[in-house]
């Protein structure tokens, strides 16, 4: 963070930024750190956004916000030059690093996690990975023992023999305990995952933090020590998000992308939200004046333009009339809009829904994750599975869908259940040449265009955008892609984990009253108080010792004294800290 002074001022507003009020005085001139000019954006010939002319200064926060599919991760792209524009330039100060923390927190899941915190070194990790390779050689030649040298030499003067001491400080210093270091990223949960990408992002210590949606799937523990970080991170951050709290906690701007342009404002995001909301109303207010003006200048038209004694006052109204025409521009639709979610069952469930007994499974790194766990499901359920063992509920959900096996132990879904499942990573099934149309095809009995997109018009893929390629969906259209296919599959047992992740406030709402009138089973896991409190009639969490099962509301379970007690005593002794998953 500069040290800003402005006449002797101080100009640091609260949180240690620079406050946006001081606009106006100060010479940003010293502060510039990125300027976007002119940029333009589309994709087959649909503008995502046109002539964006924006600055980024040092040591402010920004965020981007925007419906699923505005823009937001591809302008992120934009900026990293990872994406090339249409036209337009973008400028950094000459020098300075930029580190991005992308989207997908499952991305590394074949990486260990110090490999992936190299990985923000690329040049380091490129002669680390070349220097592991010679070594396992079985036939090492002469030619190799040079190269080996060459490598050797290089790795040292990259910084490589410390790197690993300085990876695991800053991995502690993340608040990722030492058990977790050497593991693989696909062990880790995504809280953790979410810590060691940030220590990737910023390894080698970068002038600007580009962050794609860093809260998703993290509990609210997770989600104040990632503000508490970024707070206190001095240099620039750019980030992407859907959540409202975590935005107002921690910018100072907030660009958003709607109307195919990206409009930055002073100020936090309920000052960002009352500003556009009081803009809208201006804007409808001034456009209802004008039609009524040009309703009474059309009546006068109509009635005196044949008065030979009118005929003149009529041709000046007239002309005020067009003028008004002209001035009548139409109000851009915004891309903030409510899919339309409902599940219908096609069966009506009878009263054998699932039994488990006895699940037992470990995971490929030994991690005992469910340990004789058995449960019935009654028909009116809607269980929410809450606490701190999200890879637990995770492999229960696998388990019960048939994605995983279970070391031992079974269960049974009663004949007039059927199940459909939306998994925490969903990118396998989008790792393909598929249209959206073809995709969702995949998964339906009726096979007719017209009866699949209606599916896809629900969730807003209207027209062309059915024939979309699914791979280059944004996060959110792809949950609403699944979402389809959920809702198309008539069944009368649904699993969601985390469905709520990457979805915007609008998709957010439609899905949680979807689900309130859900006539069927629910099986889920939330980080999200408000849609687990709406939807939930029962409570069950895994616990390192054993499960709690209760049937009342989550806001009644949290505040159950009884319950309180029984946590503390099942998880005395783990080391664990408890915390809900909300
Ligand atoms: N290569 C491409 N070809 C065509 N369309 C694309 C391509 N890449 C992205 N898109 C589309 O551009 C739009 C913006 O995508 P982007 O990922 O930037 O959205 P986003 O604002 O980050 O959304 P979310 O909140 O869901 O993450 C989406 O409609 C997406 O389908
Ligand atoms: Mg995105």
């Amino acid at each position: 963070m500069p040290a800003l002074t402005a006449r002797g001022a101080t100009c640091l507003g609260a949180r240690g930024r620079l406050s946006p009020t001081f606009n106006n005085i100060i010479n940003f001139k010293d502060f510039l750190m990125i300027t976007v000019s002119d940029v333009s954006l589309s994709f087959s010939e649909k503008p995502l956004f046109k002539d964006v002319n924006l600055k980024f200064n040092k040591g402010n926060c920004y965020g981007i916000t925007g419906a699923n599919g505005a823009g937001k991760s591809t302008f992120l792209k934009l900026l990293s030059g990872e994406l090339e524009k249409d036209s337009g330039q973008i400028f950094m100060t000459p020098g300075e690093r930029m580190a991005v923390l992308k989207q997908d927190h499952f991305a590394f899941d074949q990486y260990s996690v110090k490999e992936t915190v190299m990985m923000g070194f690329p040049k380091l990790y490129e002669v680390s990975k070349a220097r592991d390779e010679i070594y396992a050689k079985a036939d090492f030649t002469e030619e190799d023992g040079i190269k080996s040298a060459e490598l050797e030499a290089e790795f040292g003067e990259l910084g490589g023999y410390e790197a690993e001491n300085e990876i695991e400080q800053m991995l502690s210093g993340l608040g990722l305990e030492e058990e977790f270091h050497d593991k693989m990223m696909s062990e880790l949960d995504e809280g953790q995952k979410v810590r060691v990408l940030l220590a990737q992002a910023i390894y080698g210590n970068p002038d600007a933090l580009l962050l794609d949606e860093p809260t998703n799937g993290l509990d609210i523990e997770s989600i104040t020590w990632l503000e508490n970080f970024l707070l206190d991170f001095e240099n620039t951050v750019i980030v992407v998000s859907h959540d409202r709290h975590f935005l107002n906690t921690v910018c100072t701007f907030i660009c958003d992308i709607d109307f195919g342009k990206i409009t930055q404002f002073s100020g936090n995001y309920d000052f960002w939200y009352q500003m556009t909301q009081i803009m809208q109303r201006q804007a409808h207010e001034q456009q209802k004046k004008t039609e009524d003006k040009m309703k009474d200048l059309k009546e006068f038209i109509l009635r005196f333009s044949s008065n030979a004694s009118k005929a003149k006052q009529a041709t000046s109204r007239k002309k005020i009339y067009d003028k008004l025409a002209d001035s009548l521009e139409e109000i851009p639709v915004s891309t903030r809009k409510f899919p339309y979610v409902n599940f219908k069952a096609d069966r009506e469930i009878g009263n054998n829904v699932l039994e488990i007994k006895k699940l037992n499974y470990t995971d490929a790194d030994g991690n005992q994750l469910l340990k004789d766990f058995s449960l019935v499901v009654n028909r009116t359920d809607k269980i929410a599975f809450v606490g701190i063992e999200h890879n637990s509920v995770t492999a229960l959900f696998d388990i019960i869908n048939g994605v995983k096996k279970p070391d031992s132990g079974e269960f049974f879904w009663g004949q007039t259940t059927s199940q459909t499942y939306l998994p925490r990573d969903n990118s396998d099934s989008f790792n393909n040449d598929l249209n959206i149309t073809e995709w969702l095809k995949q998964y339906s009995k009726e096979q007719d265009d017209a009866y699949v997109r209606g599916f896809l018009g629900r969730m807003l893929f209207s027209g062309d955008e059915s024939l979309k390629k699914v791979k280059v969906l944004s996060g959110g259209e792809k949950v609403r892609c699944m979402l389809s296919k959920l809702m198309l599959s008539g069944a009368n047992c649904i699993t969601m984990d985390d469905p709520t992740n990457h979805l915007d406030l609008e998709a957010i709402q439609s899905l949680n009253e979807g689900l309130i009138a859900f006539p069927g089973v629910l099986l889920f896991s939330s980080h999200d108080h408000e849609f687990i409190q709406s939807i939930a009639n029962r409570i069950v969490e895994i616990t390192p010792n054993g499960i709690i099962d209760r049937m009342m509301s989550f806001d009644d379970y949290i505040s159950d004294p009884q319950i309180a007690e029984m946590r503390k005593k099942l998880y005395e002794g783990t080391g664990k800290k408890i915390k809900y998953r909300v």
